[in-house]
């Protein structure tokens, strides 16, 4: 138990571990309006943290790997030990990456629609004929940690792998390509960086227009990695498709996006499985638990 310890959570998150916290406060963030010396632990999922109000604040707990929200250099300025949740999520995000890529390939949502239109007449397939996923070159971005998981998963669909990253790494997993030229070579693109000052706005009109005639963009990392309105224009020219779990100012969705047959949308969905979130979970309040014992955080930020 954290006996001692006032953690403030800006939600309940999902599992048992949760129950763990002895003295936790549910609460968006917006209800922290005026200074709360008594709170030692912040858990957010990626949001500013507020730390002039927080004096007394030792760890930000993150649910989540990417923390691009948090200000992590003001909060070691402020010996405030930042964690986050690798490793635990990137099954559910890697799986989440290749249902993008099956959904968009093989026209999933669109024959959903129409077998729900009542537009289905005969036992034969109407409609175009999509195009096959198996035997497709895959580039990855960034061949970290889901990166990796997606390029595993590759093998079992005869893809062949490239990946871009800014270090070359001896793997198997894949053949080494700058990005321009993954980008001209690949019928699928998955983005797997973190969104950073160098990230930001990677993918942008001048890459977009190296990607094949037909290639598919998926992204599950962070919208503001591609230039949002540059992949609008893209889309909407039905040159290329897309499946997009994230966007460059979530919930809003570019309203362009919404009649396009070609893109496949979910709301910011990678971790979301029971399982993964519960493992979230796990990590964050173990993360919490070892500052209160005096032991090193399990996976600090950085660290
Ligand atoms: C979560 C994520 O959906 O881990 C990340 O970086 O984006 C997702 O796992 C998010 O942290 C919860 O808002």
């Amino acid at each position: 138990m954290l006996a001692g310890v006032k953690v403030f959570a800006t939600r309940r998150y999902p599992g048992p571990a949760f129950d763990e916290l002895d003295d936790v406060e549910v609460a968006p963030l917006v209800q922290l309006d005026a200074p709360r010396d008594d709170v030692e632990g912040l858990i957010v999922a990626n949001e500013p943290v507020p730390l002039d109000l927080l004096p007394r604040l030792r760890i930000v707990a993150n649910f989540g790997v990417g923390f691009d929200r948090i200000d992590v250099a003001a909060c070691a300025a402020r010996d405030v030990v930042v964690t986050n949740t690798p490793g635990v999520l990137d099954a559910a995000t890697a799986d989440l990456a290749f249902a993008l890529m099956m959904a968009v390939r093989r026209e999933i949502v669109v024959a959903d629609r129409f077998v729900r239109s009542a537009g289905w007449s005969g036992s034969w397939s109407e409609g175009g004929l999509a195009e096959e996923l198996s035997g497709s070159t895959l580039g990855i971005i960034g061949l970290g940690r889901i990166g990796s998981a997606v390029a595993r998963r590759a093998r079992g669909f005869d893809l062949r792998v490239l990946y871009a990253q800014r270090r070359r790494t001896d793997t198997e997993l894949g053949e080494f390509r700058e990005l321009d030229e993954l980008l001209a070579e690949s019928d699928l693109v998955s983005l797997h960086v973190p969104l950073t000052p160098e990230t930001e706005g990677l993918i942008d009109a001048r890459r977009l227009a190296l990607l094949r005639d037909g290639a598919v963009l998926v992204n599950t990392a962070r919208g503001e990695i591609v230039d949002e309105q540059a992949l609008v224009s893209e889309l909407a020219s039905g040159r290329i498709s897309a499946g997009l779990d994230v966007f460059a100012h979530e919930p809003e969705v570019p309203a362009e996006l919404l009649e396009l047959p070609n893109v496949v949308l979910t709301p910011h969905i990678g971790s979301a499985t029971r399982q993964t979130r519960e493992a979230m979970t796990r990590l964050v309040v173990d993360n919490l638990l070892a500052i209160e014992r005096g032991d090193p955080p399990l996976t600090p930020v950085g660290g």
